[in-house]
């Protein structure tokens, strides 16, 4: 396969300040704390995350537009190692050099695979897995590099997008509605959301739009379960969709993660809500007791780089095994709980057809009472979200 473009991948200059790029050039604080930061990340790349939130806190010695371009050159870093060198040093200087308009040198492989693997810093597996799953795997990528919008669901339990977006929209945030997504607004970066007296009364929560076109194509029903609902992201859409009508459960493996959904529910006025902590006792339901049953499967995130560039290193040939067995072993507990003529749902937010279509083709295989009623994925490239993917499939006897 050839690849269209593939220099949309080297790093390009940002617009930075001039002064910064030469502060972070010069022995002194930019430089300093950046390139402690950057070896602690290289010690553990998997925490670049956590490592770089905390040096950021801790960065007191900058303000707030050097902090920015230290985060913003350590993420690229995270982006374009390959292309920028091994070497700390020389990755933060070539970086730095791109910065100034210097034009970056970079001998491109033969393979494809090769070409990915360099351009996008990642591993073979995830560069192969790619080819194999989405038309143009460069613009994937380069769409991965930007950065996501920030975007709120409106609670119907409390509001309407209309007053939401009055409302906001007269205290002078920058607000406009999605064209895709009845209850997903679009917010300018300048807006302190939580301190917002709306978010504390449960007008609304934060949600990217693709999450949000998931969880609006999940079916509804009298009893319907979400088996995968960490801190409830999509557990909440579901229940702004029911209205407080009918049963809602929430199922986690995730303690921590079910009780910040309980507090999300409470403020958003969820009435119909009961939380389970998977493995902590019996599930409160029979099997073949439920309208829908919903998996938001745990999975590689490589639908999310835009959010987290650090995922990229994580996905490799043991990972991907890893989480499709996982994917496959939950959808076969989830599914007892439907009843006949009932649906399950599952949902990635993968683009890897192999965490995708394949694990519903292996659960089908095993599953002659299950048919397939559709499958839908979107992805930044091509819908400017975050990737997803959502197959729904009804329960035939
Ligand atoms: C993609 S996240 C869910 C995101 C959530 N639905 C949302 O919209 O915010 C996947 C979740 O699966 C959970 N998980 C992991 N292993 C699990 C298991 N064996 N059974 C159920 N949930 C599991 C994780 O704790 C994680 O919260």
């Amino acid at each position: 396969m050839a690849l269209v473009g593939p220099e949309r991948l080297l790093p390009t200059p940002g617009g930075y300040d001039p002064r910064l790029i030469q502060r972070a050039s010069e022995e002194g604080r930019v430089r300093g704390i950046g390139l402690a930061l950057l070896q602690e990340i290289d010690a553990d790349p998997l925490k670049a995350d956590p490592i770089l939130r905390r040096g950021m806190r801790e960065a007191r010695a900058l303000h707030s537009q050097e902090r920015r371009f230290v985060a913003d050159t350590l993420y690229a870093l995270l982006r374009h190692r390959r292309v920028l060198g091994a070497d700390p040093v020389h990755a933060w200087d070539a970086w730095l050099a791109v910065q100034r308009g210097e034009p970056v040198s970079a001998t491109l492989p033969e393979n494809p695979v090769e070409v990915l693997q360099f351009l996008g810093n990642i591993s073979r597996t995830f560069a192969t897995e790619l080819l194999a799953s989405v038309a143009d795997p460069v613009a994937f990528l380069a769409a991965s590099n930007d950065r996501a919008p920030l975007c709120i669901r409106v609670n119907r339990l409390k509001t309407t997008t209309e007053r939401l977006l009055s409302t906001l929209g007269t205290q002078g945030v920058e607000i406009h509605p999605s064209t895709r997504c009845d209850d997903a607004l679009f917010v300018g970066r300048n807006f302190n959301l939580v301190a917002s007296p709306e978010w504390k009364s449960g007008q609304f929560e934060v949600q990217d739009e693709g999450s949000q076109l998931v969880g609006r194509e999940v079916p509804l029903g009298s009893t319907v379960v979400d088996y995968c609902a960490g801190a409830g992201g999509k557990t909440l859409q579901l229940a702004s969709r029911m209205e407080n009508a009918g049963r809602l459960f929430a199922f986690d493996v995730r303690q921590r993660a079910l009780e910040e959904l309980s507090e999300r529910a409470h403020r958003a006025g969820v009435k119909n809500l009961t939380v389970h902590l998977l493995g902590s006792g019996a599930i409160p339901l029979s099997k073949s007791s439920c309208d829908v049953v919903f998996v938001d499967a745990p999975c590689s995130g490589s639908g999310t780089l835009r959010r987290h560039p650090e995922l990229r290193l994580r996905i490799d040939e043991d990972h991907l095994q890893e989480m499709t067995g996982l994917q496959l072993n939950i959808l076969k507990r989830a599914q007892t709980l439907v009843k006949p003529g009932g649906h399950l749902a599952y949902a990635t937010c993968s683009v890897l057809k192999r965490e995708n279509e394949h694990v519903i083709a292996s659960f089908l295989e095993d599953s002659p009472e299950w048919s397939l009623e559709g499958a839908q994925r979107w992805s930044p490239e091509v819908d400017g979200t975050d990737g997803f993917f959502l197959a729904k499939l009804r329960k035939t006897s």
